[in-house]
C-alpha cells in the first residue's frame, strides 16, 4: 500500500514581531499579504491552522457577520495559546454568540454609554492630576510612566465603576498580566486563572450581602436577585470587565505618550490646539492597534470572503493592526497624522456586535491623560534609548512593560 509521505508545506505562524527599527509598526508581512494573499493560512501553537484576514474590508465583513462565532468552545476555534483553553465555564459574553451574548451585553450597555462616561470626566481628570502631582514630586529621577500613570488611571477607574476595592488591585494586575502573556507556561496560567476566579468569587459573595452603588451591585440587585443571572455570571461579568478595562487602555496610554515624545511637532500642535486631542486619540488608536493578534472567530457554515471559501469549523484570525494600515482606506497609513480626517474609521475597537463595550470610557481616559501630560510635562522624554524600552512582543496586547521617562 502506498502511503503519501510528502508533508504539505506548513503555513508560517502568525507574524508578531514589529519590523526591526520601528517598535510601533505591525509586522512587515501584513503589507504583502494585503495585496497578494489577503486571506492566507497560518499555523497555530497547537499545530492546527487558521485563516488570517489582513484587509480592512474583509475584516469588517468577517466581524460584521454573525455566521462567524466567538464561542471558544466550538471545534475549530483558533486558540492563541493565550485565551486559556476552550472549555472555560464562565467565559464572559465576549466569547458568546447571540442570543446569549445579546442578553448579557444588554445588562451593562447603559453603564458604558457616552453620556454616562462623559459624566466621569471630571473624576478621571482629578485622578490623573493627583497621579501627576505625585510624579512632579519625583522630578529629576527617572519615573516609570507605566507604573506611575498609565496603569493606575484605568485601574482606578474600572475598580471604582465595578466596586472593587482599589487596595486589591495588585492582585488582579499580577494575575491579568499572567493571563495575557504569550510566554508563560500553561500550568502557571491555569493557576493564575484559578486565583482570579477565587478572588472574584469571594468579592461577589461579599457584595451579595452588601451590594453597593456600582456595576456589580446593580447586577446583583437587578439581575441576580430577579433570577436572570447566577452568582457565577456576576463573577464572569467582573472578570471580563476588569481584564478588558485594565491593560488595554494602560498600554494605549504608554504607547501614545512615547509616540508624542518622539514626535515633538505633533505634540506641539496638540498643545497649541487642544481641540485636536479628540481626533489625535482616534489616530493613535488606529496607528497602534494594540490588539495584535485578534479578534478571532470560527465559521459556523461554509461561506466566502474575498473569493476565498471558508468552511464550517475553520478558524479565522482577524489582523486589526493590518486593517488599520490598509492604504485603500487610510492614505499614507504608516504615518501618524494627528489631524487625519478619517482616523475614527479605525477598527481598533473591533466591529459588529462585539465592538468594544468600553470604547467611550477608553476614549475619555486617553483624552484626559494625553491632554494632561502634554500640558503639565511639556519637556518629558524617554530616560533610556528606545532600544532599551521593553516592548510587549510577548503579550496579546501590545505596549511597553515599562517606560522610564524624565523631564
Ligand atoms: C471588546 C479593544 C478598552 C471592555 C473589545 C474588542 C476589541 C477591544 C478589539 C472586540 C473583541 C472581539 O470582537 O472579539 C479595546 C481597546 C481598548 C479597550 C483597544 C483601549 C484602548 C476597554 C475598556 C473596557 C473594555 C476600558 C471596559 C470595561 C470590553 C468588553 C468587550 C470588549 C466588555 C466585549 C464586548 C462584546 O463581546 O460584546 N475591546 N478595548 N474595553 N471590550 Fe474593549
Amino acid at each position: 500500500e502506498m502511503i503519501d509521505m510528502t508533508v504539505p508545506a506548513a503555513p508560517a505562524p502568525l507574524p508578531v514581531e514589529p519590523p526591526s527599527g520601528c517598535p510601533f509598526d505591525p509586522p512587515a508581512e501584513f503589507g504583502a499579504l494585503r495585496t497578494e494573499e489577503p486571506i492566507s493560512k497560518i499555523s497555530l501553537p497547537d499545530g492546527s491552522w487558521a485563516w488570517l484576514a489582513t484587509r480592512y474590508a474583509d475584516i469588517r465583513a468577517i466581524l460584521g457577520d454573525t455566521r462567524f462565532s466567538s464561542d471558544t468552545t466550538l471545534h475549530g476555534y483558533p486558540l492563541s495559546g493565550m485565551t486559556g483553553g476552550g472549555n472555560q465555564q464562565n467565559r464572559g459574553f465576549i466569547r458568546m454568540d447571540p442570543p446569549e451574548h445579546t442578553r448579557l451585553r444588554r445588562m451593562v450597555t447603559r453603564e458604558f454609554m457616552v453620556k454616562r462616561v462623559e459624566a466621569l470626566r471630571p473624576e478621571i481628570q482629578r485622578l490623573t492630576d493627583e497621579l501627576c502631582d505625585a510624579m512632579e514630586r519625583r522630578a529629576g529621577e527617572p519615573v516609570d510612566l507605566v507604573e506611575a500613570l498609565a496603569l493606575p488611571v484605568p485601574s482606578l477607574v474600572i475598580s471604582l465603576l465595578l466596586g472593587v476595592p482599589y487596595d486589591d488591585h495588585d492582585v488582579f494586575q499580577r494575575l491579568t498580566g499572567k493571563l495575557l502573556s504569550r510566554t508563560i507556561a500553561e500550568p502557571e496560567r491555569e493557576a493564575a486563572r484559578r486565583e482570579l476566579r477565587d478572588y472574584l468569587d469571594a468579592l461577589v459573595t461579599a457584595k451579595e450581602k452588601a451590594p453597593g452603588d456600582d456595576i456589580l451591585g446593580r447586577l446583583i440587585v437587578e439581575q441576580q436577585r430577579t433570577g436572570e443571572i447566577s452568582h457565577d455570571d456576576v463573577a464572569a461579568f467582573a472578570a471580563l470587565l476588569l481584564i478588558a478595562g485594565h491593560e488595554t487602555t494602560a498600554n494605549m496610554i504608554g504607547l501614545s505618550a512615547l509616540t508624542l515624545m518622539r514626535d515633538p511637532d505633533s505634540a506641539e500642535r496638540l498643545r497649541q490646539d487642544p481641540t485636536l486631542i479628540r481626533g489625535a486619540v482616534e489616530e493613535l488608536l488606529r496607528f497602534h492597534s494594540i490588539i495584535r493578534n485578534g479578534p478571532r472567530r470560527v465559521a459556523t457554515t461554509d461561506l466566502e470572503i474575498d473569493g476565498q471559501l471558508i468552511r464550517a469549523g475553520e478558524g479565522v484570525v482577524v489582523a486589526v493592526p493590518s486593517a488599520n494600515r490598509d492604504a485603500t482606506v487610510f492614505a499614507d497609513p504608516d504615518r501618524l497624522d494627528v489631524a487625519r480626517a478619517n482616523a475614527q474609521h479605525h477598527v481598533a475597537f473591533g466591529y459588529g456586535i462585539h465592538q468594544c463595550l468600553g470604547q467611550a470610557l477608553a476614549r475619555v481616559e486617553l483624552q484626559v491623560v494625553i491632554g494632561t501630560l502634554l500640558r503639565r510635562f511639556p519637556t518629558m522624554r524617554p530616560a533610556v534609548p528606545v532600544e532599551e524600552i521593553p516592548f510587549r512582543t510577548d503579550m496579546a496586547i501590545y505596549g511597553c512593560h515599562a517606560l522610564p521617562v524624565t523631564w
